[in-house]
Order: C-alpha cells, then sequence, then structure tokens
C-alpha cells in the first residue's frame, strides 16, 4: 500500500471511530488514550499502530524527543493540566514534541486535542478554518513560543460540538494536512 492509499483507507477509520461511537471510551488528555487513537486509525495500515516509538526522529530542523527519555516525557505530560483553553494548548504543544509514533502524530493528536477540549471546555475546534500552512509554521513555532497556535486556534473554536457537520469535514481538512508532505 502506498502512503495515499494509507492515507485514504485510514480516514475511512478516523471517520468509522467517530460514528461508531467508540471514540466516546477513549481516556482524555493521557498516552494511553493518545495510543488507542492512533490504533484505531491506522490498525491493518502500519505495523506500529498504537505503538511508542524506539527510534529518534526529526522534521525540518526540529528533533522531537529522544527516545531514550521518551516514556519519562509522556508521563510527565499526561500530568500536564487542562482546565483553561492556554493549558491545553500547551500540553498539545508538548505532546507534539514527544511525537510518539513513527507516523501519524498529527492526525492521532489533532482529535487527541479536540477530545480534551470537548471534555474540559466544552468547544471544538473547527478544522475547516484553519489553513494547512498557518498551522504548520505555528507548529514549527511552538516549540519556542505557542503564541501563534493560541491566536490560530482560539478564534475558531466552536460550541457545536455535537455537530456531525463539523466534526467530518474537521477530519476531512485535519487529513488533508498529510498531503504534500
Ligand atoms: N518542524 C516542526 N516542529 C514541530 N512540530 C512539527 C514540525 N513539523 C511538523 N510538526 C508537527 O508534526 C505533525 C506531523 O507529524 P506526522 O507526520 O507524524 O503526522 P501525520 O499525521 O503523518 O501528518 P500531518 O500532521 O501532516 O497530517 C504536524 O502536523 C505538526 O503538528
Ligand atoms: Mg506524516
Amino acid at each position: 500500500m502506498n502512503e495515499h492509499e494509507i492515507n485514504k483507507k485510514s480516514l475511512e477509520n478516523a471517520k468509522k471511530f467517530f460514528t461508531s461511537g467508540k471514540i466516546e471510551k477513549i481516556e482524555i488528555g493521557t498516552t494511553k488514550g493518545l495510543q488507542m487513537i492512533h490504533k484505531e486509525l491506522f490498525d491493518g495500515l502500519y505495523d506500529f499502530a498504537g505503538k511508542i516509538r524506539t527510534v529518534n526522529i526529526s522534521k525540518g530542523n526540529f528533533r522531537f524527543a529522544n527516545f531514550l527519555y521518551l516514556e519519562a516525557a509522556l508521563l510527565a505530560v499526561e500530568k500536564m493540566p487542562e482546565q483553561t483553553f492556554n493549558q491545553i494548548i500547551t500540553k498539545y504543544v508538548e505532546m507534539n514534541i514527544c511525537h510518539p509514533f513513527m507516523e501519524g502524530n498529527g492526525r492521532s493528536t489533532r482529535i487527541w486535542l479536540d477530545l480534551i477540549l470537548k471534555n474540559r471546555i466544552q468547544k471544538v475546534i473547527n478544522w475547516q478554518n484553519i489553513d494547512k500552512k498557518k498551522y504548520l509554521q505555528a507548529m514549527e513555532r511552538s516549540p519556542i513560543n505557542d503564541l501563534e497556535l493560541r491566536c490560530l486556534i482560539e478564534p475558531n473554536l466552536t460550541e457545536k460540538i455535537n455537530d456531525r457537520e463539523i466534526i467530518f469535514k474537521g477530519i476531512e481538512q485535519s487529513y488533508f494536512y498529510e498531503q504534500g508532505e
């Protein structure tokens, strides 16, 4: 299977994950919860679905958490508070720095983020309105300063947390970030 086919199948998995209601059973804000999301999205597509990486990886000129300390880093991140919008974004940024999987971190961690927002502040991100380029720039900047990311996300929060249209268009848009890689 090539990347395009994997992406297509994974998008179907993601949609089923929501429609089946399985998503409701995911632990909020934990590493285990994120692993479960990754497993749902990539089961049968990647042999490392749901599995924490054991090598170092980088993107651009940023190297994600060293695998030697990854377990400790993940334990620390899951303990981070998630009561306010700013706290949740800070936690998301730290989880992105952990980058626990070989591939598919963006797609699974954006769902993990949405679940925290939904449960803690009764809002989700309207990903439809978030431009891919701006999102990636903000993520690249985020280990140094998360202001740009907060400014990008905050105006695109919606209280329509159970709106299927918003959720589905959002997943599609979120998957679209992968194209052009
Ligand atoms: N230079 C960088 N510094 C920090 N984070 C980055 C950088 N480049 C990318 N990222 C983050 O890593 C994610 C991509 O990681 P990965 O390829 O594992 O996920 P994906 O789901 O396959 O891809 P995508 O997020 O593009 O759909 C991006 O979405 C972004 O959140
Ligand atoms: Mg990728």
